[in-house]
């Protein structure tokens, strides 16, 4: 059997209606659906989700019916009750995530039992998945309905590859922390191993609430979820290209016409000059579907020439008919346009055609291929694939795309008329300029974006989010074989318990203890002092090898039969009391880099300077994520540039900048120690300091790094709380 991808989104691409037992299916509007279809189609997979009528309101034999008509499809439809659409679909996911991730805040409605329905929904979701599931299948998973279905899989199958796609925007950390289920939701999708999003923005947004909402070490396109790295990356959704050109091309040669067609032509047939501005939506507040209307109405006051001249084709399809704004809004848009069209008509014109229904698809062509100006303008929108395919359809590439700058799709498409949706004014203009255009210039503008749509088709996203997926999942194996666990770790305690003599360089913070934002709160507990002694026991030397002051460590361990280096290197304590310093330093640079640091201490608050005898140490591990990042670049940029002549060095460290001379450091102090040579040799710590010894070390050393970011150690442990764990290990 080939492997397949299982696509999951909360909709099937076909949507169900059931009148008397008769069981009716219709295409799904809405940029997952549609644009996902070809794919589907087209490709080894099946899709998991629901067909669009609640459990509980049909019988056994209707929903069997449903069953069958969906495998036909490759789908597999979940049972959702009445209750369960309630909550989680009507309630949480469309009236907290969907107002809440396009900024509308202020019609989030939290509700604890929504949540749970939610959570619980979520689950039979994972559970129907792994009903289907079979070794070597990918897991595709879509949208905001299904946050934390990724975590859900993972929790169970951490072997099967998992993408999750987000088709809406996400939210600024300063919209996204107001939900009160934060952690939950970003841990429920950092279950997955890629993450994609539309824009590079709402990539940015998500990546900048998981450093600060769970505090995760996050790169440019990566986030380190434990033993695991995330991958995160935008992936601008596209359409089927090919499939609305072709339909444009067959529609303008077909000789038959829909009576949508017949009353297009008459109106332009009785006036010759007129023109047709169109307007495509679901009916959400997200559109700016009623801005977009008072626009027109600004438009025609200001501009009475074009009276009978234009015309404004307004299609909405029913769309959440339960959630309260929804109701509002329909009501809103049907005065408005009763209100337009009682002000502005004539006893031959009317400005606005509206029609509230879903078209079938050779009718949306025929509106694509007749209109003068598409005219999108919504208050935020994920991508907007009407615009793409308003553009595919023009066959002799005319047309005027009118299009907000608060839409994905606005990145890809500089050559529209960019707008934005909340200015009156600039839309009419817009529409002014878009109706006088000569048709040269739509052209020339038109060729452009088109090109691009034809080539980045929908086809090339999916591929292209499908081998990201396979990379990360390559990266996710490479990962297991580094990380110390079962598999690795049976041998090299053989090879300890073998071995005659030993030396264990440690590392003291983030390795024997763990981080504290007082680092002299930071201590060794009990646990590490046994460990310690157990070890000694076996005859093992311990060096503990630190950036810290030789006071503090001597402190800690004095009264241990350990070795201590203090200060990266520059002193040294064998066993007997007294430190040496393994080199002659020069202290004279302090004098003057010292204000230096101070002054960052000043500006960036939650910072503080520690001076050791030898070093001068920024600590910024209080500082907001963001502010931390930019001061420690900049910092490290003045220093740098400040130092470049001289022996004198800037160390970035874990939450930390130390400036102190280069000559010295850990590596080179561990070396000192292996005059006399070793059967096993074993070396841990936790950041860049630490490469050091890693690098300096035998090839035959185990060298382990704390933590998952990029390192020369040759095996990984997740994070300082398994540091315990792993030296047991050693002394069982
Ligand atoms: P959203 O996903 O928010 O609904 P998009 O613009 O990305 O917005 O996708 C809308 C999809 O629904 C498009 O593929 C479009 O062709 C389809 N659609 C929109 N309005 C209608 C309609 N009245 N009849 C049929 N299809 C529609
Ligand atoms: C947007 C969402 C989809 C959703 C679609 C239609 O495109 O991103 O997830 O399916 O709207 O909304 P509906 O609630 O009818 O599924």
């Amino acid at each position: 059997m080939k492997n397949k991808t299982i696509i999951v989104s909360n909709r099937l691409p076909l949507n169900v209606s059931v009148e008397q037992g008769d069981v009716k299916v219709f295409p799904s509007v809405g940029g997952l659906a549609t644009g996902m279809k070809s794919i589907h189609q087209n490709s080894e997979s099946l899709w998991i989700g629901w067909a669009g009528v609640a459990s509980d309101e049909i019988d056994e034999i209707t929903a069997e019916k449903i069953k069958k008509l969906s495998i036909k499809e490759k789908c597999v439809p979940v049972p959702l009750t009445h209750q369960e659409l309630e909550e989680y679909y009507f309630g949480f996911s469309n009236r907290v995530l969907w107002p809440l991730f396009h900024y509308f805040m202020e019609y989030a409605d939290y509700d604890e039992t929504h949540w749970e329905a939610y959570k619980k929904v979520n689950e039979k979701f994972a559970e129907i998945i792994l009903e289907n599931l079979n070794e070597g299948d990918k897991i595709w998973v879509h949208d905001y309905q299904l946050l934390l279905l990724p975590q859900m899989i993972k929790d169970k199958r951490p072997d099967i590859s998992v993408g999750f796609f987000q088709h809406i925007p996400f939210p600024s950390y300063e919209i996204f922390r107001t939900v009160p289920w934060r952690e939950e939701i970003l841990k429920g999708m950092l279950g997955a191993d890629l993450l994609g999003f539309h824009t590079y923005d709402y990539e940015r947004h998500f990546i900048s609430s998981v450093s600060r909402i769970l505090r995760y070490e996050t790169n440019i396109n990566s986030i380190h979820v434990g033993s695991r790295t995330v991958k995160v990356d935008s992936f601008p959704m596209s359409i089927d290209y090919e499939k609305f050109h072709n339909a444009a091309i067959e529609h303008q040669l077909k000789n038959e016409k829909t009576s949508l067609q017949i009353r297009i032509d008459q109106y332009k047939e009785l006036v010759p000059d007129s023109k047709l501005i169109l307007s495509i939506d679901r009916l959400d507040y997200t559109k700016g579907i009623a801005q977009r209307l008072k626009a027109l109405e600004y438009f025609l006051d200001k501009y009475p020439q074009f009276t009978e001249k234009v015309r404004l084709i307004m299609l909405a399809v029913p769309s959440r008919e339960e959630v309260p704004q929804y109701q509002h809004l329909k009501k809103e848009i049907d005065e408005l346009v009763g209100r337009i069209n009682g002000k502005f008509s004539t006893p031959t014109w009317t400005p606005v055609w509206y029609f509230y229904r879903s078209l079938p698809f050779e009718e949306l062509i025929e509106l694509y291929t007749s209109s003068d100006v598409a005219f999108l303008t919504p208050i935020r929108d994920g991508m907007n694939l009407v615009a793409k395919e308003y553009i595919a359809s023009r066959t002799d590439q005319t047309g005027v795309l009118i299009l907000s700058e608060m839409a994905g799709v606005a990145h890809e498409m500089n050559d529209a008329l960019l707008i934005n949706p909340n200015d009156d004014k600039q839309m009419s203009e817009a529409l002014k300029q878009a109706l006088e255009m000569p048709l040269e210039e739509q052209i020339s503008r038109n060729k452009i974006i088109q090109k691009r749509i034809k080539r980045y088709n929908v086809d090339k996203w999916a591929e292209d989010f499908m081998e990201a997926l396979d990379a990360a999942s390559q990266l996710k194996e490479e990962n297991l074989t580094r990380f110390l666990g079962a598999n690795n770790l049976e041998k090299i305690i053989e090879k300890f318990n073998q071995s005659e003599t030993k030396i264990f360089f440690l590392d003291y913070d983030g390795t024997l203890t763990g981080f504290h934002a007082n680092p002299e709160k930071a201590l060794p507990d009990e646990g590490i002092y046994h460990i310690l002694n157990e070890l000694i026991q076996k005859n093992v030397k311990v060096v503990i090898i630190s950036g810290r002051g030789r006071f503090f460590l001597e402190e800690q361990f004095g009264h241990l039969p350990v070795d201590l280096v203090a200060e990266h290197g520059v002193w040294i304590r064998r066993k007997n009391p007294e430190w040496r310093m393994s080199q002659n330093l020069d202290t004279h640079w302090m004098e003057s880099i010292r204000p230096i640091i101070e002054n960052f201490v000043d500006r960036t608050p939650g910072s503080f300077l520690e001076e050791k005898e030898f070093s001068l140490v920024w600590h910024y591990r209080k500082v907001a994520p963001g502010l931390s990042e930019k001061r420690a670049n900049e910092l490290n940029n003045v220093l740098t540039g400040l130092l470049a002549n001289s022996n004198i060095g800037v160390m970035p460290g874990n939450k930390v900048l130390e400036v102190k001379n280069a000559i010295v450091n850990k590596g080179s102090a561990a070396n000192s120690f292996l005059s006399k040579p070793y059967d096993f040799i074993f070396g841990m710590g936790d950041d860049w300091t630490d490469e050091y010894i890693f690098r300096e070390l035998p090839e035959s050393a185990i060298t382990v790094k704390v933590g998952t970011e990029e390192t020369a150690a040759k095996y990984y442990i997740e994070n300082q709380e398994k540091v315990k764990d792993l030296l047991r290990k050693f002394i069982l």
